[in-house]
């Protein structure tokens, strides 16, 4: 029996137990559209290299990847441009401040955003995105999604994106303020670049793919089933260093202590992470704590890593 074999004889039992907890989060409210999530939902899927797939709980639920895209979006912007124009325009430190925070792009010289996993940075990456129009862009964000999850049926949730979309006053002041500064140029359209942020995260997917997606990420960039090399094995390097710092907003040091992976969650509840050269993980869980990850998710994923030792420190 290997481990996977093992844990699922376990894993109903500890999604049961995590789901308790979801009662002491909420589903985010700002992107009224998310408010539609069942409160309690809960479900993991973990994959490893060789193919071999288990899950528990919410299986089939779908839920849009929200900040667990700019992990990908990061990865396509610098292999788009490289390393020397991304880190031009985006920073490589952790804020301390909330994920849609415009403080420090005023106090701290240059103004360009701390770092690619906020908001800030995730915009200014969007307009890093190579393409013919911004039609090209989201198309390229699609594939580039579909081609990491090997699911080609992915798409963008719509009801998701004008939702988004209507309510994105912070965002929008984010995005008119980064071009005041400079750092989205003269000729970035601030409208179509932020639509092209809201697409990439209004991609619905389950925890399945989110698995997947992670699996890529564990096997240092190469797809396991056909051997190709998707990501660049330095690209792969960058992505997991910032979800180790920044993946899980402020509480990213507690998850580093608690769990030890390198992890991405979304305000739509759903956690993407890996135990590299092993597994990749997709978990979804709506309710979030006061820090804005699943509530029931963190506990799942906390009980997994510390029971199979999977904390890389
Ligand atoms: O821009 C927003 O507010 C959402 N589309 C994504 C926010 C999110 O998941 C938190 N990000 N770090």
């Amino acid at each position: 029996m290997n481990e996977l074999d093992q844990i699922q004889d376990w894993l109903t039992e500890v999604v049961d137990i995590s789901r308790v907890f979801a009662s002491q989060g909420e589903v985010a409210a700002y992107i009224p559209e998310l408010l539609k999530a069942p409160h309690d939902t809960l479900g993991i899927c973990i994959i490893s290299p060789d193919g071999q797939t288990i899950s528990a709980g919410d299986v089939d639920f779908e839920l849009t990847l929200q900040s667990i895209s700019k992990v990908f979006t990061l990865i396509l912007a610098l292999m788009d441009l490289g390393e020397a124009h991304v880190f031009s325009k985006v920073g490589k430190e952790p804020t301390g401040d909330d994920f849609n925070s415009m403080l420090k792009l005023e106090l701290v010289e240059p103004g360009i955003p701390f770092n690619p996993l906020i908001n800030a940075g995730a915009i200014v990456i969007s307009a890093l995105i190579q393409g013919q129009s911004p039609q090209h862009k989201s198309e390229r964000i699609l594939n580039f999604f579909r081609l990491i999850s090997g699911n080609a049926t992915l798409e963008v949730d719509e009801e998701v994106f004008m939702s988004e979309a209507a309510h994105a006053h912070r965002n929008r002041s984010l995005a008119y303020f980064l071009k005041d500064n400079g750092v989205l140029t003269d000729q970035d359209d601030v409208e179509e670049i932020l639509e092209i942020y809201f697409r990439h995260c209004s991609i619905k997917v389950t925890c399945s793919d989110m698995a997947r997606m992670a699996l890529v990420l564990a096997n240092e960039g190469v797809d396991p089933a056909s051997g190709e090399s998707l990501i660049p094995r330095r690209y792969v390097q960058i992505a997991k260093t910032f979800m180790i710092t920044c993946g899980m907003y402020n509480a990213s040091g507690e998850f580093a202590i608690g769990v030890g992976l390198p992890a991405k969650s979304g305000v739509s509840g759903g956690i993407l992470t890996l135990v590299p050269g092993k597994y990749g993980i997709g978990i979804v869980g709506p309710a979030l704590n006061s820090k804005g990850n699943s509530v029931a998710g963190v506990h799942l994923i906390e009980l997994l890593s510390r029971r199979q030792k999977w904390s890389m420190f």
